[in-house]
């Protein structure tokens, strides 16, 4: 094994996200609205060849290796092998930096794949990573739409269909978002087989609820793109009815959401696969969405605020740099 230099050391960097519209339907083909975050996932390859392939989450106290039996062990395993022979066959440690609540609907796993996978391969294009980050998230979420890689390896606004891919939503007025969190962590796998479920027994009621939030999500990315913020809340607040509807919100989302609605939030909803993790909600400035994080703590639950990320690379850049990197 030949010990390399340190310029052979790598970083990866991704941003977390949030769904403004469209979770849930997005599976079943349903356009959704997303923005990156600031908040995100640095992923650090050293620059020595390692005994076996080894993934660090730093924070969590885990370490994994590939098939070692754990779920984290075998989304390694399968953005190994995406990566192909060359990577393979050069075992390496990566330590990865969190900077997202996993199990919160921000985006993290699929963050954490995006930025594993650059690490793994400075020479992959952003198909490539986004393809491998997809065989990663298959584990934890079994049919994932591909709207959480695409938005933690894109950042900024964008319109997400599934097997269409992105197109970038221009922000005309910026989006000042809080975001709670309910500290229940959820499964986006779990809640994705409770919709279908419905949906297989109940078909006609679910296209129904699917038919109005596209409506939804069309006139959000028309708000978006034409700075009107008021009908962008208004959209938020009936996409979280239409979640409602779809039995994935949870006391304590509607209680976050109640709050912030209360406090002047122009629109508020669940955020990412419900049944736990978080809540978004429009705030007017940047001291308002301080305000609702505010709200949010004096009643329990925490919280924090973030400017939609323009880009990928204003995510990268905002984001809290890990130590030493
Ligand atoms: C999870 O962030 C969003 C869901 O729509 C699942 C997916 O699109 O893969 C619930």
């Amino acid at each position: 094994m030949t010990a390399r230099t340190a310029n052979d050391e790598r970083i990866g960097r991704a941003g977390g996200k949030v769904i403004l519209l469209g979770e849930h339907a997005v599976v079943y083909g349903v356009p959704a609205l997303a923005v990156g975050l600031e908040r995100g996932v640095v992923a650090r390859v050293g620059s020595e060849w390692a005994s076996a392939h080894e993934l660090e989450i730093e924070g969590w106290g885990v370490v994994v290796r590939p098939d070692d039996g754990t779920d984290l062990g075998s989304a390694f395993a399968a953005l190994l092998q995406a990566s192909g022979e060359r990577i393979v066959a050069c075992p390496r440690r990566v330590q990865v930096h969190v900077d997202l609540p996993p199990g919160g609907g921000v985006g993290c796993s699929a963050a954490i794949g995006v930025a594993v996978a650059q690490a793994l391969d400075g020479t992959a294009t952003a198909d490539h990573v986004m393809d491998r980050a997809t065989a990663w998230e298959r584990i934890f979420h079994g049919n994932p739409s591909g709207i959480d890689v695409s938005a933690a390896a894109n950042g900024g606004c964008l319109r997400f269909v599934r097997g269409e891919g992105i197109t970038a939503v221009h922000v005309q007025r910026p989006l000042h978002l809080a975001i709670g969190a309910t500290g229940r962590a959820s499964s986006t796998k779990v809640m994705v087989e409770q919709v279908a479920a419905m949906h297989a027994a109940r078909p006609a009621e679910v296209l129904e609820i699917f038919g109005a939030i596209s409506e939804r999500v069309q006139s959000a990315i028309d708000a978006v793109s034409q700075g009107n913020l008021q009908v962008l809340g208004a959209d938020m607040n009936a996409n979280h009815g239409q979640l409602s509807a779809l039995g994935v919100s949870t006391p304590e989302l509607d209680e976050l959401v109640s709050i912030a609605r209360g406090a002047g939030a122009l629109g508020a909803k669940l955020t990412g696969a419900g049944g736990g993790g978080c809540a978004v909600a429009l705030a007017t400035s940047e001291a308002h969405a301080k305000e609702l994080v505010a709200q949010w703590q004096r009643a329990g639950f925490d919280g924090w605020t973030s400017a939609s990320a323009a880009r990928q690379t204003d995510a990268t850049r905002l984001y809290p740099v890990a130590v030493g990197l």
